[in-house]
C-alpha cells in the first residue's frame, strides 16, 4: 500500500481531508459490536480541541460538529465501519494564494508542493494543517470509550510552553480538574497564567512559541505490545510523530537516562498488597516494549508554530529568485495547547488496538 493514512492493525483508523476542503473526518473499522456511544461522547473529546474564544489560540472560528454516518445505531456500535466527519466551516482559502508558489519557512508548504508537482491542496496547508487532528479526536473519542471497558484512563496536560516549565509535582485529580479550565490546558494554575503571558508576549514580536504535553495513561494491562517491531512503545512514538509539529516523545525519564546510572535508573520490585510493582516508574510503564501495568508515561514536544508574523526569507518559485514572506492566515500562537487532547486521543488510539490484539477487550460488549 503506498499510502499511509491509516493506522492501527485491530482498531483502524483511517484519516482524510484537508484544512479548507469540505470537512475533515475518520473512518474507525474493526470497533466491537455492541459499544454504547453517543454524539455527546465524541463531540465532548472535538470541544476539548477547539479554540473557542481563548486569545492564545488561532482566530479561525470552527464548530467542529461531528456527524456519524455510519457504525453506530440505536446508540450502539454495529461493528461496522464507523464514519465519522467533521464540517470545515470557516474557511479564507484567499490568504493562502500568496503562499501558493511562496513557501511557508517550516511549514511543509514546498516539499508538499516537490512531492505532489504542485497538485497538492496548499490551502491552509491542506492534508499538512493541524486541522486533520480534528479527525483523531473523533477517532480518539471511540477508542476512549473502548478503554472504559477496562478502566483505562488517559490524561493529558501541558508541561512546558517556550521557557516556562511546571516545577511541582503534578497529581492526577489537578489534571482531571484543571487543565480544560485555562487556555493553555496546565493542571498548575500559577503556570497556566505565566504561559500565556509568554506566548502573549512572543506574539507581539510577530512569533510564536513551542512546548511540552505530558501524557498519562492509567491502569493499562501488563502485557500490552507485539515484540518486535509493533512493541508499544514503537508504536506510540510513531502515532505521536504523526501529529503536526511534533519533533520529540520521550518515555518515563526519557533523555535523562543518558546520564543516570544503572543503579539509579532501574525501577525496583517490591511486593505491595500481594502484587509485583514499583516504587520508582523511570520506564515510563514500558518494558520489552511490553506495558509493565504501571502508568504509561511519556513527553511530546511540539515546535513553535511555523507561520508567523515575522518577515522572513523564503523563495519565489515560479520566479526561481529569493523574497521575504509575512505569512497570513490565522494561526495558532502556540500549538501545544490545541495538542492536548489530540495527544490524550492518538495515546488511546494505540492502547484500545493493542487491548483488542491482546483479547483484553471483547469482540461484542455486553451490557
Ligand atoms: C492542533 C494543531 C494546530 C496547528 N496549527 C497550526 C497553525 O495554526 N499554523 C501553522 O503554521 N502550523 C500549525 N500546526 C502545525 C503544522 O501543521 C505543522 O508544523 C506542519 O504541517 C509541518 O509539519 P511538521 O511540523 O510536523 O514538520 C498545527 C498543528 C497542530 C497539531
Amino acid at each position: 500500500m503506498l499510502s499511509g493514512n491509516s493506522i492501527g492493525k485491530t482498531l483502524v483508523a483511517t484519516c482524510f481531508g484537508e484544512s479548507h476542503g469540505p470537512c475533515v473526518g475518520a473512518v474507525v473499522d474493526g470497533c466491537p459490536a455492541g459499544l454504547p456511544i453517543t454524539f455527546d461522547d465524541i463531540q465532548t473529546e472535538l470541544n476539548k480541541r477547539n479554540p473557542g474564544l481563548t486569545a492564545v489560540s488561532t482566530p479561525r472560528r470552527e464548530e467542529d460538529q461531528v456527524e456519524i454516518l455510519s457504525g453506530v445505531f440505536n446508540g450502539h456500535t454495529t461493528g461496522a465501519p464507523i464514519c465519522l466527519i467533521i464540517g470545515n466551516r470557516d474557511v479564507e482559502p484567499e490568504a493562502y494564494e500568496q503562499m501558493r508558489h511562496k513557501p511557508r519557512p517550516g511549514h511543509a508548504d514546498y516539499i508538499a508542493y516537490m512531492k505532489y508537482g504542485g497538485f497538492n491542496d496548499y490551502r491552509g496547508g491542506g492534508r499538512f494543517s493541524g486541522r486533520v487532528t480534528a479527525a483523531y479526536v473523533a477517532a480518539g473519542a471511540i477508542a476512549k470509550k473502548l478503554l472504559t471497558q477496562i478502566s483505562v484512563e488517559v490524561l493529558a496536560h501541558t508541561v512546558q510552553i517556550g521557557k516556562i516549565k511546571i516545577t511541582k509535582n503534578v497529581s492526577y485529580d489537578q489534571i482531571r480538574e484543571n487543565v480544560y479550565d485555562n487556555a493553555v490546558r496546565c493542571a498548575v494554575l500559577e503556570s497556566a497564567d505565566l504561559m500565556e503571558k509568554e506566548i502573549l508576549k512572543a506574539a507581539e514580536e510577530g512569533d510564536s512559541l513551542g512546548g511540552v504535553v505530558e501524557v498519562i495513561a492509567l491502569n493499562v494491562p501488563a502485557g500490552l505490545g507485539e515484540p518486535v517491531f509493533d512493541s508499544l512503545d514503537s508504536d506510540i512514538a510513531k502515532m505521536m510523530f504523526n501529529i503536526p509539529a511534533v519533533k520529540g516523545v520521550e518515555f518515563g525519564a526519557g533523555f535523562q537516562v543518558a546520564s543516570l546510572k544503572g543503579s539509579e535508573n532501574n525501577d525496583a520490585y517490591v511486593i505491595r498488597k500481594g502484587k509485583v510493582t514499583s516504587p520508582t516508574n523511570n520506564a515510563g510503564g514500558v518494558l520489552g516494549g511490553l506495558s509493565t501495568g504501571m502508568p504509561i508515561v511519556l513527553r511530546v514536544a511540539f515546535k513553535p508554530t511555523s507561520s508567523i508574523a515575522k518577515r522572513q526569507k523564503t523563495v519565489d518559485l515560479t520566479k526561481m529568485k529569493e523574497t521575504e514572506i509575512e505569512v497570513a492566515g490565522r494561526h495558532d500562537l502556540c500549538i501545544v495547547p490545541r495538542a492536548v487532547p489530540v495527544v490524550e486521543s492518538c495515546l488511546a488510539l494505540v492502547l484500545t488496538d493493542h487491548a483488542l490484539r491482546a483479547g483484553k477487550i471483547p469482540k461484542v460488549i455486553k451490557a
